[in-house]
């Protein structure tokens, strides 16, 4: 017995060496953590348990004889973070550069697989050379196994992926179709092809931090939902992150222990609008003092800035926080912010999560940019996306609610369940000054004329009581008072019920 207990140990050594000792240091000469070392960081400590490590890629002609490497360059199981399961994979860089190979694949489809199952969220870090070139075909086979469990998880369990070195090829799309993807400053890359290929087809020459770095992809394409400076901070955030999720679509967000009073007011919000309706002030402010503790987690800080997205608790239960930026582009909606915001409502909705909304926008971007952009369309996904969300809904107007940005920011008319005005808020077609221009135009040569008739409009269309007297507002309230009349909303939306009309599924405009 002794012999083969020691035979198992040295078996599970071999797996543990990945691809040995030199690839291991020159992993972390870069920078980045083994496989396994991130999977320690971003569970509870020793709750991982791994499957399939003794696997190993099929023989290859074309394989060097030492890289059969038990394991094959992705480690997978499920562990616990703050108690609560989660499913994982981690792609091994130091064995053949966490290249794919049918083996390799079929591990991942095992924990995707489980995590559907079961219902629990599914991790994916990414350090990997996409496709294993000499597995051919196979390895594609492989991919599209993924991709598919990827798609039929959607909405069923949080699916997250977290960049931490190359990702290219094949290795994009998975991540592509997850709920969130993170990346690592400076040592991770995400595209389609790399920078060789794009000189050989474009003749453009780009670095691989240019096409595919953490900052580009977090600020311009909004391909991913965050960037941190390393591989501690990252795991650590998505330890936080995964804490305000519930485990699947079967499940209530979850709640935990707070100590911040449900009844806090707080008088400093009663000066957060500024006299003057065209200067900016930071929304950020508010949902600080609103939420419990003050801790929230943003998706996509540095995309769309001029819309907030982001998790919270309220009363120790998880909330979706949606709310224009003033200090951006005056808040404005223009097509980042449209897609940002809908991709982060929808998410709320398929899992229960309540929506918040704070509402301060001037309405949509004007400009060739925007409208040859395809601003219809991604407003739209906004529109669609708050108007067949069933979760509770609940919204405050602070300032601006202009235009068709009103009806698309949770407005009653899209079923919003309880909404609230600040007495600071004006609910409009537009701005008294533009409305002026266009009704009065022939005053335009005027000035005197003009201040007159934008200080009529104003005092009668620039403010919450001529909604609230139709019933589109349901109260006007003190901003000393927001958190609490939430925290009461919500606690009456607890057991709400609705439902779509049943249909295959929508057709939201992509
Ligand atoms: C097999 C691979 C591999 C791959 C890397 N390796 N990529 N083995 N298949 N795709 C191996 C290397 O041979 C090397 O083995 C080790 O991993 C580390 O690679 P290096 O090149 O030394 O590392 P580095 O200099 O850091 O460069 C990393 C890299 C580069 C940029 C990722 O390896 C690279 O360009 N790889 C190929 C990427 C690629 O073209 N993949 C196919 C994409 S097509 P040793 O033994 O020396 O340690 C694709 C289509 C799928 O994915 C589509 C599905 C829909």
């Amino acid at each position: 017995m002794k012999t083969i207990i020691e035979a198992l140990e040295a078996k599970r050594e071999a797996a543990r060496a990945g691809g040995g000792e030199k690839r291991m240091a020159a992993q972390h000469a870069k920078g980045k953590l083994t496989a396994r070392e991130r999977i320690e960081l971003l569970m509870d400590e020793g709750s991982f348990e791994e499957f399939d490590m003794f696997v190993e890629a099929r023989a290859n002609d074309f394989s060097k004889a030492d890289q059969n490497i038990p394991g094959d360059g992705v480690v997978t199981g499920w562990g616990t973070i703050n108690g609560r399961i989660v499913y994982v994979f981690s792609k091994d860089f130091t064995v053949l550069g966490g290249s794919l190979s049918a083996t390799h694949a079929a591990k991942i489809v095992k924990v995707q697989d489980m995590a559907l199952k079961n219902g629990a969220p599914i991790i994916g870090i990414f350090d990997a050379g996409g496709a294993r070139i000499q597995e051919g075909v196979e390895s594609l086979a492989g991919y599209a196994d993924i991709f598919m469990r990827n798609i039929l998880g959607s909405g069923v369990v949080p699916q997250i992926s977290v960049i931490m070195g190359p990702c290219a090829g094949g290795d994009v799309y998975s991540p592509a179709m997850t709920d969130f993807i993170f990346m690592v400053k400076d040592t991770s890359y995400m595209y389609v092809t790399g920078p060789e290929v794009v000189k050989t087809v474009t003749n453009e020459i780009v670095t691989h931090e240019e096409l595919g770095g953490a900052r580009v992809h977090a600020s311009k394409s909004g391909v991913v939902d965050g960037a941190f400076e390393n591989d501690f901070e990252t795991l650590a955030q998505m330890r936080r992150l995964i804490d305000f999720l519930p485990l699947s679509n079967r499940e209530q967000p979850p709640t935990r222990p707070h100590y911040d009073d449900v009844t806090r007011e707080d008088a400093s919000l009663d000066r957060l609008i500024p006299d003057n309706p065209n200067k900016p002030y930071d929304m950020k402010e508010l949902i600080e003092k609103v939420v419990d503790e003050g801790d929230y987690f943003e998706i996509g800080p540095e995309f769309g800035k001029n819309i907030i997205t982001a998790f919270a608790r309220l009363d120790g239960a998880s909330v979706g926080i949606v709310a224009n930026q003033p200090m951006t582009l005056a808040g404005v909606l223009d097509i980042d912010a449209s897609r940002k915001a809908a991709r982060f409502v929808r998410f709320c909705d398929a899992f229960n999560i309540p929506i918040v909304t704070f509402v301060d926008v001037p309405g949509f971007l004007p400009g060739t940019k925007q409208e040859l952009g395809g601003l219809i369309k991604h407003g739209a996904k906004l529109l669609f996306a708050y108007g067949e969300a069933t979760v509770p809904k609940v919204t405050v107007i602070t300032r601006k609610a202009y235009g068709g940005a009103y009806d698309v920011m949770s407005s009653k008319h899209l079923r919003g369940d309880v909404n609230y005005a600040w007495p600071s808020a004006e609910i409009a077609v537009m701005g008294a000054k533009g409305a002026v221009e266009i009704i009065f135009r022939s005053d335009i040569g005027d000035p005197d004329k003009i201040a007159q008739r934008t200080a009529e409009y104003q005092a009668r269309f620039a403010n919450p009581f001529v909604a609230a007297s139709r019933g589109f507002i349901d109260d006007v309230i003190m901003p000393r008072e927001t958190r609490k009349r939430i925290i009461r909303a919500l606690m009456t939306l607890k057991n709400k019920k609705l439902e779509n009309p049943w249909k295959k599924h929508d057709n939201i405009p992509l």
